[in-house]
């Protein structure tokens, strides 16, 4: 991944990423494995998503975790065991790698003591953020872009100096699974929103457009957080404090570039794994031969 312009990128510093959910849809595989260390091919999704951020020019992530989520900060720390053994055994190309996801940036881990929602889990984020604005990445929703999806927002966010989303097209059968933006289309892309709402009931949703998991927001949302009462789901939503700061300050949507994949759904995690493979020039012939099998056997 490349930015095309990392100087837009560098407005944005810090960026949380909430990984404190209980990953229920993936049992039993999450019962001891958090959910974001699942992998795609052979990396766990969450590195994909901080190796987003880090293409976007992002210095600092703040990962909010619960109970049982070490793993994860194993993962971005230094294997020291495993690195001595395989530069012992003369893998010192794997051991570099290995070293380099320790290096790709500096992560912050905050717990996030009780399940209350999203925007709760943000909040807890504060103090580290500060007065500055900040990304926010969800580990389900992986973007496969040439310019990374967080540098997207943060390009409009530097354009239009107002707090940018991502959205996306989906179907009128879908709508209730998101949070749903509707607005003014102001071109290239950027919609001035007038309305968000999470996870609208069927038949009521005012668009088709739904929130994809990229946000760069200013520190003012914090204090909306604050004051923020439950919603849908009984829990404490981003979407609800967007609705607020739409109203105070202006929201903007960004239709961003890319394909996005649901890693929180089986089908899309399945399709993120398959493409993801099809991209490795290792993997790819043998994936190919066998899907090629597959439509056949499928089809007789
Ligand atoms: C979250 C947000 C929702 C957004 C979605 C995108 O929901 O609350 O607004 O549309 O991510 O993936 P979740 O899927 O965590 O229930």
């Amino acid at each position: 991944m490349s930015s095309p312009d990392t100087k837009a990128a560098k407005l944005i510093r810090k960026c949380v990423i909430p990984a404190a959910g209980l990953g229920t849809r993936f049992l039993p595989a999450t019962k001891a494995v958090p959910k974001e260390m699942l992998p795609i091919v052979d990396t766990p999704t969450l590195q994909y998503i901080v190796e987003e951020a880090v293409a976007a020019g992002i210095e600092d992530v703040v990962v909010i975790n619960g109970r049982g989520k070490s793993s994860i900060e194993d993962h971005f720390d230094i294997g020291f065991e495993l690195e001595t053994t395989m530069r012992a055994r003369g893998k010192t190309a794997e051991a570099d790698k290995l070293r380099a996801i320790a290096n790709l940036v500096r992560i912050i881990s905050v717990r996030q003591k009780e399940p209350l929602g999203l925007g709760h889990a943000v909040l807890c984020a504060k103090s580290i953020i500060g007065n500055e604005p900040f990304g926010v990445l969800l580990g389900d929703d992986m973007i496969d872009a040439e310019e990374p999806g967080i540098g997207q927002l943060a390009r409009v966010y530097q354009q239009h100096q107002k707090a940018v989303i991502a959205l996306m097209e989906v179907p009128d059968s879908e709508t209730h699974m998101y949070g749903i933006a509707a607005g003014k289309d102001l071109g290239n892309g950027v919609i001035q929103i007038d309305h968000v709402v999470e996870k609208p009931k069927k038949g009521t949703a005012p668009s088709n457009l739904a929130v994809i998991g990229r946000y760069v927001l200013p520190p003012s949302i914090f204090p909306i957080l604050e004051k923020q009462t439950t919603g849908v789901g009984g829990e404490i939503q981003l979407t609800d404090g967007l609705a607020t700061l739409q109203k105070t300050e202006g929201l903007l949507g960004y239709k961003f570039q890319g394909q996005r994949y649901d890693a929180g759904d089986k089908v899309g995690y399945l399709k993120a794994n398959i493409a993801y493979a099809l991209k490795r020039p290792d993997l790819r012939g043998g994936l190919l031969e066998y899907m090629r099998e597959v439509v056949k056997t499928e089809k007789s």
